[in-house]
C-alpha cells in the first residue's frame, strides 16, 4: 500500500526542472546572481584573490561548473586581468548569450560536467573551480561526483569556491499569526519532492569534511546571514522556482484522487502568493560558502 506522502513525493519530479526553461529562468537567475553578490560582497573570496595575486607564471584559468547564463563569470572576468581564461560548461547552453556579446576571455561550453570524458587540455589545468546553487546535483547527501569532477578540473594547489544557499535553513514566516500556513505547507511539498529524487539537504552539515576527504588539504565553510531587507527579493525569486515546479506535477485526470495533483498544487500556490502579497516571506536564512585548496 502506498502512504499517503509516499505518493505525495512520486508525484513531484525536481529532476525534471533543470530540463523545463525559458527566458524566466534566465531571469531568475539573474535576480539570484546579484542576491548572492550583494548578500556576500564579493565575486571572489579575499583568501582566493590573495593566494592567486602570489607568484603566478602563467595566465589564470577559471572554470564555472552548471554556469547558467554566465553571469557570476563575467563578473569574475571584469576584476581578473584580460589574460585570464575564463571556461563555464553547462549542461545546457539555452541561457548562454551571443558569443558576440561576451568577453573574448570567456569561453562558454555545453558539457555534462559530471561526465568524466572532459577535454584533456582542460584536465588540470585551473587555478579557481566555482560553483554556485548546484544542490539539486547532490543526491544521498553525497558531494563526491561533484567533488571528483572539482578535483579532476583543479591543478594541483587549485581553489574551490562553492556558494549555496543553505536550503536545509529555508524558513517561511509573516508578522502574524499563521500568515504563512500555506507558504510553510509548500515547502513541505517541495522538500517531499526532493527527498523522491534522493535530495536531502543534510550534505550541509559535512559537506566541509566531504571536501576535506576528497583530496583537499585546506578546507573552511563560512556563512553569510541574509539581509532582512532583501528577504522580499529572495522569496520572489523561490516563487519563480515554485510556479515552476506546477509543470511537473500530474494533473487530476492523469493521477485520479492522488493527495498531489498540479490542480491542488496551483491552489496552494495562489494562496502562497497571496500570503507573500501580504508579507510573508520565504528564505533560506543565510548562504553558505564553500573554500577548498586541493593537494599540491
Ligand atoms: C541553479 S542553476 C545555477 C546556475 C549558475 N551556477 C548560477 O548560480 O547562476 C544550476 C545550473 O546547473 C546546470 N546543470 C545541472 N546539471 C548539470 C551537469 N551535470 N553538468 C553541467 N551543468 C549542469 C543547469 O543546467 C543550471 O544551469
Amino acid at each position: 500500500m502506498t502512504s499517503r506522502t509516499d505518493s505525495t513525493e512520486e508525484n513531484v519530479n525536481m529532476e525534471k526542472y533543470w530540463r523545463t526553461r525559458d527566458f524566466k529562468t534566465s531571469a531568475r537567475l539573474h535576480l539570484q546572481h546579484w542576491l548572492f553578490q550583494s548578500t556576500l560582497g564579493f565575486v571572489l573570496i579575499p583568501s582566493i584573490r590573495e593566494a592567486l595575486a602570489n607568484g603566478r607564471t602563467t595566465p589564470l584559468r577559471v572554470a564555472d561548473l552548471g554556469c547558467g547564463n554566465g553571469a557570476w563569470l563575467f563578473e569574475c572576468a571584469n576584476l581578473l586581468p584580460p589574460s585570464a581564461q575564463l571556461y563555464g560548461f553547462d549542461i545546457q547552453p539555452v541561457h548562454f548569450p551571443a558569443a558576440t556579446n561576451i568577453p573574448p576571455n570567456v569561453k562558454l561550453m555545453e558539457r555534462d560536467v559530471l561526465d568524466a570524458k572532459l577535454p584533456d587540455d582542460l584536465v588540470g589545468s585551473f587555478d579557481v573551480v566555482h560553483i554556485r546553487a548546484f544542490g539539486s546535483l547532490i543526491r544521498n547527501s553525497d558531494c563526491g561526483p561533484v567533488l571528483r569532477a572539482v578535483e579532476r578540473l583543479l591543478r594541483p594547489a587549485g581553489w574551490l569556491q562553492w556558494e549555496e544557499a543553505d536550503t536545509s535553513a529555508m524558513t517561511a514566516s509573516a508578522g502574524r499569526d499563521d500568515g504563512a500556513r500555506s507558504c510553510n505547507m509548500l515547502l513541505s511539498v517541495i522538500k517531499a519532492g526532493g527527498r523522491a529524487n534522493g535530495t536531502t539537504f543534510d550534505w550541509f552539515a559535512t559537506v566541509g569534511d566531504q571536501v576535506a576527504a576528497a583530496n583537499f588539504n585546506y578546507t573552511n565553510v563560512v556563512k553569510f546571514p541574509l539581509k532582512s531587507e532583501q528577504y522580499k527579493a529572495w522569496t520572489e525569486d523561490y516563487l519563480l522556482v515554485y510556479e515552476e515546479v506546477a509543470q511537473m506535477v500530474p494533473k487530476e485526470k492523469d493521477v485520479p484522487g492522488a493527495p498531489l495533483t498540479r490542480e491542488k498544487y496551483e491552489g496552494m500556490f495562489d494562496q502562497v502568493v497571496k500570503e507573500t502579497n501580504e508579507g510573508a516571506v520565504i528564505h533560506s536564512q543565510h548562504l553558505i560558502v564553500i573554500v577548498g585548496q586541493k593537494a599540491a
